[in-house]
């Protein structure tokens, strides 16, 4: 896949565990790629800045802290749910460090860290914390919930862009074995959808989607990842 939004930069400020907080039972997702995906749905939607960001598989908000950080001045709020209570603790934790307050908070925890441990990592951590605190130029609204995606989602705003990169494999469990999973997913997800909102969705190859309510812009598949760039057709 040719990258069109994303630079192949160095990424290693947004390591999980360096400044973002790492929780167990956290995935990792490529920095580049997010970026990709939010680009690719972008250009899709007609409405540029002031975007409302919504991720319903959230996790600890890695993605969604990530994304935040690349498109200053294009967010203006982000969403995110999950079904796990403990990785919403971890989203908030994250989503925070998108404010200077929150940031400042993080630098002196490291700096705390520097002082017990004497560590060249958390001296590292340091330096990538005043790098992401120099990339804070709006105030990026949050807000997280817990919900199954696969019930209905209440959702208070109607969100311009979906992100979310679904359970697979066996790192993580899509708590509900049900046949067409993504299907079922898609139905809920039409139902907090405006008419111009376009959706990001990542999963594996064996992971299939067919639903008549939307259509697909893209397709692309990224190692064992693959995603998709739909819209309520
Ligand atoms: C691949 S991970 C996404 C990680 C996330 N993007 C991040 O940045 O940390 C998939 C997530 O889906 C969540 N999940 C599993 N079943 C769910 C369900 N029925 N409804 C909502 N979330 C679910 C898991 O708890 C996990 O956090």
């Amino acid at each position: 896949m040719e990258y069109k939004y994303a630079n192949n930069d160095n990424y290693e400020d947004f390591s999980s565990g360096r400044v973002l907080y790492h929780g167990s039972g956290m995935t990792n997702f490529p920095v580049r790629l997010a970026q990709e995906i939010f680009g690719r749905c972008l250009q899709h939607s007609p409405k540029k800045n002031d975007i409302c960001l919504y991720d319903c598989c959230c996790g600890g908000g890695y993605l969604l802290t990530v994304l935040g950080f690349l498109n200053q001045g294009t967010i203006g709020k982000i969403i995110g749910s999950d079904i796990s209570m403990e990785l919403l603790n971890t989203a908030k934790k994250n989503l925070a460090l998108l404010g200077k307050q929150g940031m400042d908070k993080r630098i002196a925890e490291i700096e705390q860290m520097i002082e017990s441990y004497k560590k060249q990592s958390h001296i590292d951590a340091k330096k990538s914390a005043i790098t992401l605190k120099g990339l804070i130029r709006t105030n990026i609204e949050f807000e997280v919930f817990q919900s199954d995606a696969l019930k209905d989602i209440a959702l208070k705003a109607k969100p311009d862009i979906i992100v979310t990169d679904v359970p697979y494999g066996n790192l993580v469990d899509w708590t509900r074995n049900e046949e067409n999973v993504i299907n079922r997913l898609l139905d809920v997800l039409h139902g907090i959808c405006h008419c111009d909102t376009v959706i990001g969705l990542c999963m594996n190859k064996k992971q299939k989607v067919k639903n008549e309510r939307f259509i697909r812009l893209e397709k692309q598949q990224v190692g064992k990842r693959r995603f998709e760039i739909l819209k309520i057709s």
